[in-house]
């Protein structure tokens, strides 16, 4: 039965470019799940979009002299393109900019309030006479009360690193912007009542049944829970972002960024359906109990997405619903990964330290960047780029095994039968057994899609791949092709009949070779369905969107059985061979300063 699957990623900052470690941690993961689970003919919804509001994109926007909405258009912009060229394919890659998203966000804090989980509180924060506003404590700078240091930040001090739980600990605390000094001043905040949702639902919730969690995600939420929760304040006195929807004496704040960001993924869903023409659609994602929700998300974002969010969802319990009491999904699953570094260092957007993925797409092809990238998750530790590592990899497995078995199928189909796929005539012991192990081959890589093991996905297509090309071997068709075409015959049948397999067990990581081998089969129409781009809507302000329709790739998972006969357009080559001496020339450009 097709399946109700939400697949949410992890809202990138619109204030830089993705780099490879984004890639691998969080949007391809879920594009190679999301694929997958399309193959199955489950419905599947992809959907993420630009985190734009909050102090990452302020202070961006300073530094560069441009307003917060510039910046966060821009990289918007840039992150579809980089979508598109890669293959990572949302149904919905939105904003949240969006009148949309403002009312979602709003709701859920009414619906909060009206159940009794918001609080006001008063605190001291950093204020400044002389602009007469709050400063965000990373705004803040001032002398360190441990070493002395006199440009320790509001958050930490960058000279003994020590931690500071709030900016009113520094010594003559000053703005950063405009080197004025700063007060303590009372401001009113709204706190999310975390340790009321913890005894009503949400430690129940850590403590049922999670055994197929990650372990070092799943131990790190019942710690962080079980240790006793605090109340959260989530709003900030602050222009650019989210109206707080009360009447009185919050007009200078906003919803804090990560009390809305998060709230994305539910918006996302409504905007998705909206478009889709059935604006009750998104109900079947959040409101049926069988639907499963996935996180793909990097470590640093891990308490968001497995104690903050859930709080907030099992707080918002009735929204939008005529039960007052109706639950909104909550995470099936939250596969966090690691963090990838880049030649033994931490990938660095200041340090100019990473693959800047767009402008890697310029060189290489989106399959090969694809598959280094699956290869080398952090699934269950960080992981490390090397420039070396992508060219060895790319030669010998993508080119020396899966594109050579390729390559040879089908140009001696070609030599040898006018590129017409050969009778089979009775299949032999060995070519059975062949094709069983490969339909096998299907179960064993759909347990490890689904549970998000993608780099043992990787592995086992290898191993299968390797298989045919020893059938090669073994059954040598150059040789027998002159003194018995019948056996030549059969064995290119067969082989043809595997790598037509291989291509499906393939394509949730490499789509785009496996449409074109699709192609050089002789099938028709894609894999995965067209992929539309919707533009700027100044109806919603929904700005413009990359859609996914996935329509094709319904029940595909599975060999399906090239018929002999049949003509097979020319073969093209589907991986290029990558010279080693472009591993030096990728590094020597890396050390070079911006
Ligand atoms: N923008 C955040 C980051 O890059 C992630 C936000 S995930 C969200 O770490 F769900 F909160 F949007
Ligand atoms: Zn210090």
């Amino acid at each position: 039965m097709a399946e109700f699957v939400l697949v949410c990623i992890a809202w990138p900052y619109a204030n830089s470019d993705i780099h490879q470690g984004n890639v691998t941690g969080s949007h391809l993961p879920g594009d190679i799940f999301a694929r997958y689970h399309r193959l199955r003919g489950d419905h599947v919804l992809m959907v993420s979009g630009s985190d734009s509001h909050g102090t990452p994109v302020t202070v961006k926007a300073e530094e560069v002299g441009q307003s917060n909405l510039e910046v966060y258009e821009h990289y918007h912009a840039r992150f579809l393109e980089l979508f598109r060229g890669l293959g990572i394919s949302y149904d919905l890659f939105t904003s949240t900019h969006t009148e949309n998203h403002f009312q979602v966000s709003q709701d859920i804090f009414t619906r909060l309030l009206e159940n009794g989980y918001l609080y006001r509180k008063v605190t001291p924060q950093m204020y400044s006479p002389e602009t007469g506003t709050f400063l965000p404590d990373r705004y803040v700078e001032g002398t360190c009360p441990n070493c002395g240091y006199t440009g320790a930040r509001g958050d930490q001090c960058d000279n003994c690193n020590t931690l500071f739980e709030s900016a009113a600990q520094l010594i003559n605390p000053r703005s950063k912007r405009d080197n004025t000094s700063l007060v303590l001043r009372d401001t009113e905040h709204f706190f999310l009542d975390l340790p009321a949702i913890a005894e009503d639902s949400l430690s129940a919730w850590i403590h049922d049944d999670k055994e197929y969690w990650r372990p070092q995600v799943i131990n790190f939420a019942r710690n962080f829970i079980d240790q006793g929760l605090i109340g959260r304040a989530v709003t900030r006195d602050m222009d650019w972002g989210i109206p707080v929807p009360v009447e009185d004496g919050y007009d200078d704040k906003v919803l804090y960024v990560w009390f809305e960001a998060v709230i994305g993924y539910l918006s996302a869903t409504i905007e998705w359906a909206k478009n889709s023409g059935d604006p009750d659609a998104w109900r079947e994602w959040w409101y049926k109990p069988a639907a499963r929700t996935f996180y793909f998300i990097g470590k640093d974002n891990i308490p968001f997405h497995t104690v903050f969010w859930p709080a907030q969802l099992l707080g918002a319990r009735g929204l939008y619903s005529d039960h007052p009491d109706a639950r909104l999904n909550l995470p099936y699953d939250v596969p966090a990964n690691e963090f990838m570094n880049m030649e033994g260092r931490k990938i660095s957007g200041s340090r100019h330290w990473g693959v800047w993925m767009l402008e890697a797409l310029d060189r290489y092809d989106p399959d090969p960047l694809r598959y280094y990238l699956t290869t080398n998750m952090p699934e269950t530790r960080d992981s490390d780029w090397s420039w070396s590592g992508f060219i060895e990899r790319n030669n010998n497995e993508l080119v020396a095994n899966w594109g050579n078995l390729v390559n040879r199928v089908l140009n001696m189909t070609r030599r040898y039968f006018d590129g017409v796929v050969p009778e089979p005539g009775d299949l032999t012991a060995a070519d059975e057994a062949l094709l069983t192990t490969l339909d096998a081959g299907f179960a064993t890589v759909a347990e490890f899609y689904d549970g998000c093991k993608f780099r043992a996905a990787v592995g086992e297509i290898l191993r299968l791949s390797t298989l045919v090309n020893q059938y090669l071997e073994e059954t040598s068709p150059w040789t027998t092709i002159k003194t018995d075409p019948a056996a030549a015959g059969r064995a290119l049948y067969v082989a043809l009949q595997a790598i037509n397999g291989l291509k499906v067990l393939w394509a949730p990581v490499l789509p785009f070779t496996s449409q074109a081998l699709h192609e050089m089969l002789g099938e028709a129409g894609t894999l995965f369905g067209e992929q539309v781009v919707r533009r700027y809507d100044e109806a919603t302000h929904s700005h413009m969107a990359l859609t996914y329709d996935a329509g094709g790739a319904a029940g595909r998972w599975e060999r399906a059985s090239i018929p002999a006969g049949r003509q097979l357009p020319p073969p093209r080559t589907l991986f290029k061979k990558l010279e080693p001496e472009l591993a030096e020339q990728e590094l020597a450009a890396l050390s070079r300063p911006l």
